[in-house]
């Protein structure tokens, strides 16, 4: 676009040199597809980012919102409410594990994961155990960019610029030499879990009040827990009167082929976390779903009911027109049968992903439901270098990755079919082997 003055805009989690250089530049979407200012049509191979599983642009969800913007644009999140967004509650409620039927809603993952945090600290104060503050994430966990969710994440990149923030630890991510090229789920590691029991020696369990995970970890490439480990998990957690949170901003709401990463892998959690999909990507919205009881220890404080029960919240918790996107988007869900779809067509992204094994470059594959992540070689002493080349040269052949680390990610959307798949393997294939 030749006119576009890129100079103001300060690119998030972007290169803006390099973009600056190169600009990428989307003027419309469809479906699965983009298209560009110089009148390419590029296949979205992470579903924007992990969160527009039913497609672009899709009809019902434009006009939904068109409807709520005409009907109640706004209403005060605090202290007024509107019907749809206690009807989205309780449809959240339905769609996570039996017990985390209370929900709060934020604007983004990241609040979401601060939100959740929040909530974990002061459970344990109303329960009368205030040194229950320490929060424990896991190498290589990704939780958003607020304070709460950078300090448990495991990205080193993520938070050396910013300081201290509360006080946490964190647990081995499962990312072994001995899983490489698993398909799905890997078969070593579940021991992993048990170094959570060490992390509470170090600490106390007297002074930790959550663990936070994904249930498989998507922003550092794709990382499958093995058999068992979650369950390790929450056994642990249950043992030693610690929350157990799952962050499904990128598991939740289909990619995992379930409703939830927790129904994937069999494991109740205390909290779970929810964003991205919920909209499909439309309108920002993110969900904290929480255990009846740790909602009903709020409502149970002696002080006058008119006083607040949790001093937290957003200006656009809740925001009508978020939630009319929302309702629009899981009603595409369970009416286009989109999370089944996921769970009978991996299969097939897996062969197809998988088939890349032996290609120059890659050194491990991994995937589960409709996620997938491939670790590349370095370039000396330049770990992230290899999957932007490979990115860009997807991107010059028309298929959008995402590159992160010595990683590439693909999130299909949930509307994908067999040859697009295909496709997006032979553009990856013939990018690896550029040089
Ligand atoms: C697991 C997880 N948590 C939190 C976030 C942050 O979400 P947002 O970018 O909406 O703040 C992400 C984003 O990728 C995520 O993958």
């Amino acid at each position: 676009m030749q006119n576009l003055n890129l100079d103001a805009y300060w690119m998030p989690f972007t290169a803006n040199r390099e973009f600056r250089k190169s600009p990428r530049i989307f003027t419309r979407a469809e479906g699965a597809y983009f298209y560009t200012d110089d009148g390419r049509k590029v296949f979205d191979g992470l579903s924007g980012l992990w969160c527009t599983g039913a497609g672009h642009n899709r009809p019902e969800i434009a006009a939904a919102v068109h409807d709520q913007l005409r009907t109640l644009d706004y209403a005060p999140a605090f202290q007024y409410g509107h019907p749809a967004v206690f009807e989205l509650a309780e449809r959240v409620g339905r769609l996570m594990p039996e017990g985390l039927d209370r929900v709060f809603f934020t604007n983004s993952g990241s609040e979401a994961a601060d939100t959740s945090l929040k909530i974990a600290r002061a459970y344990w104060r109303l329960k009368g155990r205030a040194e229950k503050t320490r929060l424990i994430g896991r190498d290589k966990g990704y939780h958003g960019v607020n304070f709460g969710g950078m300090h448990v994440g495991g990205i080193a990149p993520n938070r050396m610029l910013f300081g201290d923030g509360p006080t946490t630890d964190h647990i081995p991510h499962t990312l072994l030499p001995q899983n490489a090229f698993s398909r799905g789920m890997p078969p070593h590691g579940i021991e992993l879990a048990n170094a959570l029991e060490a992390v509470i020696a170090r600490h106390d369990a007297s002074t930790i009040a959550a663990v936070i995970v994904e249930p498989f970890s998507g922003s550092a490439g794709v990382i499958v827990p093995p058999p068992g480990y979650l369950q390790r998990l929450r056994e642990i957690c249950i043992r030693h009167d610690i929350l157990l949170i799952f962050d499904e901003v990128i598991s939740g709401l289909g990619r995992s082929g379930a409703k939830t990463g927790a129904e994937a892998f069999g494991v109740i959690p205390d909290m779970i976390n929810v964003a991205k999909q919920l909209t499909n990507g439309a309108i920002p919205l993110g969900a904290v779903a929480v255990r009846t009881d740790i909602f009903e220890t709020f409502m149970a404080v002696s002080s006058p009911d008119y006083l607040l029960e949790f001093p937290h919240g957003y200006t656009y918790s809740g925001h009508p027109v978020a939630c009319a996107a929302a309702h629009a988007a899981l009603d595409i869900l369970e009416k286009d049968g989109l999370i089944q779809r996921v769970h009978e067509m991996a299969p097939y992204f897996e062969d197809a992903v998988h088939s890349l094994k032996g290609e120059p470059h890659v050194t491990d594959i991994r995937n589960f439901g409709f996620a997938a992540g491939l670790t590349l070689a370095h370039h000396p002493g330049e770990p992230a270098r290899r999957p932007w080349e490979v990115a860009m040269r997807c991107y010059q052949r028309g298929f959008y990755v995402r590159y992160g680390g010595d990683t590439i990610q693909l999130g299909l959307p949930f509307i994908t079919e067999r040859q697009e798949i295909d496709a997006l393997i032979d553009a990856l294939r013939a990018s690896l082997r550029f040089d």
